[in-house]
């Protein structure tokens, strides 16, 4: 995901590309997220508002971050 939000959102900021910085990390406006990060807490993880995106994907069929 990380890849094509570059692509669009050239400043987008991230560092290690594995999930366990947070730097990379985006407010979830709308969709349900898939984490695969070592960030967030599993209350963080459910209510699904945020998202590191350098290794998250999308469970829902449309996700929209706050970019
Ligand atoms: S870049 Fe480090 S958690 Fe995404």
């Amino acid at each position: 995901m990380l890849d094509v939000v570059r692509d669009a959102v050239p400043g987008v900021p991230y560092s290690c590309e594995e999930g366990y910085c947070g730097s990379c990390e985006t407010r979830v406006l709308a969709g349900i997220p898939e984490h695969h990060d070592t960030v967030l807490s599993e209350d963080e993880r459910r209510t699904g508002r945020t998202m590191m995106i350098c290794v998250g994907r999308a469970r829902s069929s449309r996700l929209v971050l706050d970019l």
